[in-house]
């Protein structure tokens, strides 16, 4: 394995084409986009690291996977009736469909849905109550207390989330959002600034991968559950793609990582700056392949 990463990670920077980085978050948009890190977790909790796998990042959309985890928990499937499990075919900001299916999103994995979901996390308590369940969460799947939210970059997006704001506010119109759409806001933008390193998230991914001796946060079912849902809406109107070429439940996020979880065999983090014309990381997704080639991964 530590073979293979580090073929991966040299075949990475001998490319010219590192993606651009995110543009609408300007504490983003200014980040070097050629840099790049990889960590798998094996069977054996055991972490192989290549890269700058030590370098905290903006994880972005990968916490919704953990808010999804947090929200299921809390309100079991009732979320189910605020959210469905389609993927959307639309970029991860869409408020095309939004509009069409009257204010239910199509998955938990978009920013609507994604906005929901820490909508029912917040319920009944303060902004900084829910947000602490989301950090506690991942800090005790990745086994790691040293993971903070980077107050500029939630400050950034809160500064220029137009589009976030309007589709809470759209949400609201719809009766499908049961806090003060600010509120709820504040909450989603400080989530998606948690900050981690690649080998923080490999760790993290472990309990969706079914590891053994990874925190049990989880039944079998429901990271099955998740695991399709990473499958079919992880990467937005990039997930056929990714499925075709990784094969592998994944997530993506703008600050350009990404989650990929092969069950019962490995959890890995992937770390590029520099997105695709979906929003997911360019590098990230060109290494993600080049592992699934290299292990034969693919659930497929
Ligand atoms: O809400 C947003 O636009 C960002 N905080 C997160 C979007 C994101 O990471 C999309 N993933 N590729």
């Amino acid at each position: 394995m530590e073979d293979i990463l580090k073929s991966i990670t040299a075949s990475i920077f001998q490319q010219d084409d590192w993606g651009e980085t995110a543009q609408y978050i300007p504490e983003l948009a200014s980040v070097d986009p050629k840099q790049f890190a990889i960590s798998v977790c094996l069977p054996d909790g055991k972490l192989i690291n290549a890269g700058a796998a030590s370098k905290p990042f903006s994880v972005q959309s990968i916490t919704k996977v953990f808010s999804l985890i947090a929200a299921l928990g809390r309100t079991g499937d009732q979320l189910w009736s605020r959210v469905g499990r389609e993927p959307s075919g639309t970029s991860f900001d869409s408020v095309v469909l939004l509009e069409k299916e009257k204010g239910r999103p199509r998955n938990p994995f978009v920013n609507a849905g994604a906005i929901v979901t820490t909508d029912a996390l917040l319920s009944g308590r303060e902004p900084k109550m829910a947000l602490t369940e989301i950090l506690e969460l991942i800090k005790y799947m990745s086994q790691s207390d040293d993971i903070y939210i980077n107050e500029d970059v939630a400050t950034s997006e809160q500064e220029t989330g137009a589009r976030n704001k309007a589709l809470a506010y759209y949400l609201k119109s719809h009766g499908n959002l049961e806090n003060e759409p600010e509120l709820t806001l504040g909450t989603y933008f400080h989530q998606c600034a948690i900050e981690m390193t690649t080998d923080q998230l490999a760790m993290a991914g472990a309990s969706l991968a079914g590891l053994k001796g990874a925190p049990a946060v989880l039944s079998l079912q429901r990271a099955r559950r998740v695991n399709a849902l990473m499958m079919t809406c992880g990467h937005y109107d990039g997930s056929g793609d990714f499925a075709f070429r990784v094969g592998l439940p994944g997530k993506s996020g703008v600050g350009g990582g990404l989650l990929v979880i092969a069950p019962n065999v490995a959890s890995v983090a992937i770390w590029s700056p520099g997105l695709n014309r979906y929003g997911n990381s360019h590098a990230g997704t060109r290494a993600a392949t080049m592992l699934s080639n290299a292990t034969k991964w693919s659930v497929f």
